[in-house]
C-alpha cells in the first residue's frame, strides 16, 4: 500500500466570538502540512474533501467580499444567481454526505455512529443556512441589502467552517479500517454525485451554454 503525506490542520477556533473577529477571508484547510504513514485511498479521500470543501469556503469568501459591492440592479441579478448557485452546492454536498457517503461509511466500518458527530455539526448550521438561503431567494435587486447579506454569512460560517475542517481529520482517522474499503466508498459516491450533476445543471439553468460545467461538489 502507498504512503503519501497529508496533515488536515484543523484550523478550528472553538470559541464563536473568537471566530467573529477573525480576518474576513475564512482561511481555506491546509491540505499537507505534516508527515503522516497512511495508505495512499485515505490520502486521496481525505485531499478530495478538502478540496470540495475549499471549492465551499471560496465561494463563501466570494460573497463575504462583494455582497456590498454590487449596486447595479443587473450586477445585483447577476449575484444573486451566484450566490444561489454556491447555496445548491452548499446543500448538494452535505445532502449527499448525509444520503450516502455516512451510511455507507457506518456500514463498511461496522460502526453505526462513526459519522454521528459529523451529522449533528450538519444539524447545527442548518438553521443558520436556511435563514441565509430564504434571504438569497427572496431578494430582488430593488429590495437586496448587502449588509443583511454578509450578517446572515456570518452567522451562518461560524457554524459551517468547524464541520468543514473536523470532517478531515475524521476522515484521516478511517485508516484502521482499512483504506481500501474507503477508497472503494468513495469511488462510489463520486459516481454518484457525477450522476446527477446534470439534473442540478438544468435545475438551476433551464438552456445553459453547451460549455457549462457546474461543480457538484
Ligand atoms: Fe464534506
Amino acid at each position: 500500500m502507498g504512503r503519501q503525506t497529508l496533515q488536515a490542520n484543523p484550523n478550528t477556533n472553538r470559541d464563536p466570538n473568537k471566530r467573529r473577529t477573525q480576518s474576513p477571508s475564512i482561511p481555506l484547510i491546509p491540505q499537507e502540512t505534516k508527515q503522516l504513514q497512511l495508505s495512499k485511498e485515505v490520502i486521496w479521500v481525505a485531499t478530495e474533501m478538502c478540496l470540495a470543501h475549499n471549492v465551499l469556503i471560496l465561494n463563501l469568501n466570494a460573497i463575504y467580499l462583494q455582497c456590498e459591492q454590487v449596486t447595479q440592479p443587473k450586477d445585483v441579478a447577476d449575484f444573486l444567481i451566484f450566490c444561489q448557485a454556491s447555496i445548491e452546492e452548499m446543500r448538494t454536498h452535505h445532502e449527499m454526505e448525509e444520503k450516502s457517503f455516512f451510511p455507507w461509511i457506518a456500514e463498511y466500518t461496522g460502526e453505526k455512529d462513526i459519522m454521528t458527530a459529523n451529522l449533528e455539526q450538519h444539524h447545527a448550521f442548518e438553521g443558520a443556512l436556511k435563514k441565509l438561503e430564504e434571504y438569497l431567494y427572496a431578494a430582488t435587486p430593488k429590495v437586496y441589502d448587502g449588509k443583511r447579506v454578509k450578517k446572515l454569512l456570518e452567522d451562518f460560517a461560524v457554524e459551517l467552517v468547524p464541520h468543514l475542517n473536523d470532517e478531515i481529520p475524521t476522515l484521516l482517522a478511517l485508516e484502521k479500517y482499512g483504506g481500501k474499503q474507503l477508497g472503494v466508498v468513495y469511488e462510489r459516491f463520486n459516481k454518484q454525485i457525477l450522476s446527477s450533476v446534470k439534473n442540478k445543471v438544468r435545475a438551476l439553468l433551464p438552456n445553459p451554454p453547451p460549455l457549462l460545467i457546474f461543480c457538484n461538489l
